[in-house]
């Protein structure tokens, strides 16, 4: 077999749960039997034992699983009394759920754009957003980069506004050294298969330093009841089941070491693309970068993308759309060019797998392919 066809035989997937999977086979399936024996399919001391492990992980007081990171921030807002009539700032760049939510408790979404270097929402254009209307902001931590939070923390306390940290693609992230989701009023993150932590199926988690906080998401996930049958507030069904809490725990105690490996492949391609004609992506020093996505940039990135798929690799746009520019956020009267960041981001952007498992050869060929077609 000649070099070549060597070269484009070899598939690389964005992302292998397999891969993940076999390592963790023996842990995982006996986690899954252990709910399955004992029948505690709710709540119980997996759960329990989860939510321990992510405050303790998160350098938080308190931490609360739920059904997923879009439901961790809606019981944010919600436990915040973020309702109609008032306004909540986030980013123009991120997955659709931190803005949507927002319309979801009926308050208004208004958007900042971003730092063209990290993607995180840019802190210099915050405070001019904020209005007597601002309730909190919801700050991102992208791709698994912490946004610069000593300057939004300055600004929500000088303004007097909540913040929200989603911290969804973040876990084990830090600023300063401090954990993503310990520095606001809530860290919310997800379990979504994709994630560093990923379950087997949706969930999600709250965290917070704040007692009285913490008890309100605790009884707004269980519809509003305490005692049980007796509603003080109108709260949702929002709870984390025990097979995901157990299989959770099975991965939380690999979590630095996969970090840590895609942190490495992150490096290699770093010297990789070295001087060729294609944006990396930049790692402030003051963060821990937990590489949740390893995300390039070149003006032709749809024609890259084709390329790719075309020799077997498998990337993913994550943005395509700003969120200003979404159709159903249409009414709040932003048009093109009003973030002109994020709109360039989301034209320019390509994420490349990035996942712990990939073997040194796979990281070169997806390099070694991006570069063929950027010489071209
Ligand atoms: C930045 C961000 N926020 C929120 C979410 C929502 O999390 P989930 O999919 O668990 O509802 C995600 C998930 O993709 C995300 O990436």
């Amino acid at each position: 077999m000649t070099a070549m066809s060597a070269k484009t035989t070899m598939t690389v997937p964005l992302l292998d749960l397999q891969a993940q999977y076999a390592e963790l086979k023996t842990d995982l399936d006996a986690a899954v039997h252990r709910v399955l024996d004992s029948c505690r399919f709710i709540g119980g001391p997996e759960v329990s034992g989860l939510e321990e492990e992510i405050a303790r992980y998160s350098k938080c007081t308190h931490a609360i699983a739920c059904a997923s990171g879009t439901d961790a921030l809606l019981l944010a807002l919600k436990a915040l009394g973020v309702g109609p009539g008032d306004e909540v700032v986030t980013t123009a760049y991120s997955f659709f759920a931190s803005a949507g939510v927002v319309a979801n408790v009926g308050a208004r979404p208004v958007f900042v754009d971003i730092d063209p270097r990290t993607y995180n929402l840019d802190p210099h254009r915050l405070e001019g957003a904020i209005t007597s209307r601002t309730k909190a902001v919801i700050a991102v931590h992208l791709y698994g980069q912490c946004c610069d939070l000593d300057a939004v923390k300055a600004v929500c306390d000088k303004r007097q506004v909540h913040l929200i940290e989603d911290a969804a693609q973040a876990i084990g992230a830090e600023w300063e050294g401090n954990r993503a989701g310990s520095v606001g009023d809530f860290g919310c993150f997800s379990f979504f298969p994709s994630k560093n932590l990923g379950g087997a199926g949706d969930g999600g988690m709250i965290t917070t330093q704040n007692a009285e906080l913490a008890d309100r998401v605790r009884l707004l996930r269980e519809h509003g009841a305490k005692p049980k049958y007796y509603h003080s507030v109108v709260g949702t069904n929002s709870r984390l089941d025990a097979l995901q809490a157990a299989i959770l725990r099975v991965k939380l105690r690999h979590l630095d070491r996969w970090s840590e490996a895609r942190a490495r492949n992150a490096a290699l391609y770093h010297r990789l693309f070295e001087g060729a004609r294609v944006g990396r992506p930049y790692h402030d020093p003051r963060t821990r970068h937990i590489y949740n996505q390893y995300v390039i940039r070149l003006p032709q990135r749809d024609a890259l993308r084709q390329h790719l798929s075309e020799r077997g690799i498998g990337t993913e746009v994550y943005y395509p759309v700003p969120l200003h520019l979404q159709q159903c956020f249409a009414t709040l009267g932003y048009t093109p060019g009003t973030m002109p960041e994020s709109e360039g981001a989301a034209n320019e952007t390509l994420a490349l797998p990035i996942y712990p498992e990939l073997s040194e050869e796979q990281i070169r060929y997806v390099a070694s392919t991006v570069q063929e077609f950027v010489a071209s």
